[in-house]
């Protein structure tokens, strides 16, 4: 099927967002905690695969999110270009990858530095004590492993504004079973 160009070209946007650092690269990710308050923080784009329409970002699995995710897994993503004037934003389903072959892989994808940053045995939004610090790095890399987690959102929704475009440009794409159907918005 021929993607409408307003949506490859946001799908290239995304991809080059991982394969390289773009300012499309730190996206807001949006979630629902347990009590329905929306929840929101930057995450980096890690991968995506425009023919799934899937993006794919890391994170500790003991942190809020996960939890929100697993209860809750519709998430909406929204990033901001200041060069080209395109913001999107993004919706879909978030799964918690299980398997362990992927997220072995995934893990390997990762540099070391971020790899380190599951090193601790504190665990992510909880208490320090006054002038205390979170636990030094476990010297067992595969603990590390242990406590991270590769996140798959299966976006169905693509909302594209560009502010550079005069008159504003508003193009809202949805996923349908027979694939995306677009049309242009007010902005
Ligand atoms: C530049 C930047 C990049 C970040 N990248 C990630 C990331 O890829 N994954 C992640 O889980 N948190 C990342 N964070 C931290 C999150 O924004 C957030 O503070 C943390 O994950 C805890 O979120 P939660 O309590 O909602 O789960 C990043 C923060 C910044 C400022």
């Amino acid at each position: 099927m021929v993607l409408d160009p307003v949506l490859s070209a946001s799908w290239r946007a995304l991809v080059d967002a991982t394969t390289r650092r773009t300012p499309f690269t730190l996206a807001a990710l949006a979630t629902v905690d347990a009590l329905g308050s929306p929840r929101v923080r930057s995450i980096i784009l890690r991968a995506c695969d425009p023919d799934a329409g899937v993006l794919s970002f890391a994170t500790d699995a003991r942190s809020a999110k996960v939890a929100e995710i697993r209860g809750h897994p519709r998430v909406a993503l929204s990033g901001y270009d200041e060069g080209t004037g395109v913001q999107l934003r993004l919706e879909g389903r978030a799964l918690v990858v299980a398997d362990a072959a992927e997220r072995r892989r995934r893990w390997q994808s990762l540099g070391e530095r971020t790899r380190r940053s599951y090193g601790s045995s504190s665990v992510p939004g909880t208490s320090l004590p006054a002038g205390g610090r979170p636990a030094g790095p476990d010297e067992d890399e595969r603990v590390w492993f242990e406590r991270f987690a590769w996140v798959e959102v299966t976006v169905d929704l693509v909302d594209r504004v560009d502010v550079s475009a005069d008159p504003l440009e508003r193009a809202v794409f949805e996923r349908t079973a027979t694939g995306w159907i677009g049309e242009r918005l007010v902005p």
